[in-house]
């Protein structure tokens, strides 16, 4: 059987099959069963210092076996979250917390955070920071500053410069998740054509099979501008997905609206295919695969 584990820095990964950020992971026993389903480390629900209010309801079907969300960040005062974080730390599994926005933000956060909770990395979204650099790079700079483990930033499709920013933040951050949700976007049903979420005109933020394809390029431009590690995300339902991203330059995928559709099964059920793929095609480990698809094209994997 084809190895799986993923090292990153210090981290250990048992398969590469992660939970991205989103409703999925926002309650404890989501979490639990998460690690029950057969994750490689856990990503959280994105926390912020004030709790989100959001409109209702904030998923719904999609194009092209999509979703459409408009849920922003958890709902619950971020200090609640901080028992259940413990008790998953306690399964072995690593443990990414999400956290967004402002300086002032991730770094009353991640403080907070370090002390209580010990996360074995912080992801911070960039989805309501701003599309120019200064603004990443304040955000980037206060985590960094306030914690000692690494940080992983999670990139919003609509970042105008990817090779860019991905050159210039590789030097404040230590990894990459891409990519959220795009949009905005819409979806309707013909027979009864009005808004599907609770926002005013129904858009909302495109996720699933649609966006696969953006998110692959994202990762491979990513991977191709710098050396730190990446984790994509984006539209990933099978194994053979999540090689493709792997292939692109990922180290880690990362799956949220599969999860949501199908439950807590799937990550497992994903890894599983990834190592029967490998099998059938005789790979030994995930080295093995990574960056194929650069040195297809570059005749190196960067
Ligand atoms: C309902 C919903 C809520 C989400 N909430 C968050 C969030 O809190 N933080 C975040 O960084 N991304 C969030 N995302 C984006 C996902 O983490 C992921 O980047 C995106 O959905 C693409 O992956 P997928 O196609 O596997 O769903 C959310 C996505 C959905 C569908």
């Amino acid at each position: 059987m084809a190895d799986l584990t993923v090292k990153i820095g210090d981290l250990s990964f048992a398969n590469p099959v992660l939970p991205a950020a989103g409703p999925n992971v926002m309650k404890l026993e989501q979490m639990l069963d998460a690690v029950e389903g057969g994750v490689g480390g856990i990503v959280t629900k994105t926390v912020s210092r004030e709790p989100a209010v959001y409109p209702k309801p904030c998923i719904a079907k999609g194009p092209c076996d999509g979703l459409l969300n408009c849920e922003t960040w958890a709902d619950k005062p971020w200090r609640s979250y901080l028992e259940d974080y413990k008790k998953v730390k306690q399964t072995g599994v690593p443990l990414i917390c999400s956290i967004g926005y402002s300086p002032e933000d991730v770094a009353e956060l991640g403080k907070g955070l370090e002390a209580e909770v010990r996360p074995d990395g912080i992801e911070f979204s960039t989805h309501y920071v701003g599309k120019t650099l200064d603004p990443l790079k304040k955000v980037a700079d206060a985590l960094k500053n306030s914690v000692s483990c690494p940080v992983w930033m999670k990139v919003s499709p609509s970042t105008p410069d990817i090779p860019e920013m991905a050159k210039v933040m590789s030097g404040y951050v230590d990894g990459f998740v891409a990519i959220n949700s795009v949009g905005p976007a819409l979806d309707f049903n013909i027979n009864d054509p009005r808004p599907m979420l609770g926002t005013e005109d129904g858009h909302g933020w495109l996720s699933g099979p649609a966006i696969m394809g953006t998110a692959l390029y994202c990762v491979f431009q990513i991977s191709q501008a710098q050396d730190k590690p990446v984790i994509g995300v984006g539209g990933i339902r099978t194994g053979e997905d999540a090689v493709k991203f792997i292939m692109a330059g990922a180290s880690l995928v990362g799956v949220c609206s599969e999860a949501i559709r199908k439950g807590p099964s799937v990550y497992g059920k994903i890894a599983r295919e990834m190592g029967d793929w490998m099998d059938r095609k005789g790979y030994k480990a995930i080295d093995d695969i990574r960056g194929l698809y650069s040195s297809k094209v570059f005749g190196r994997s960067r």
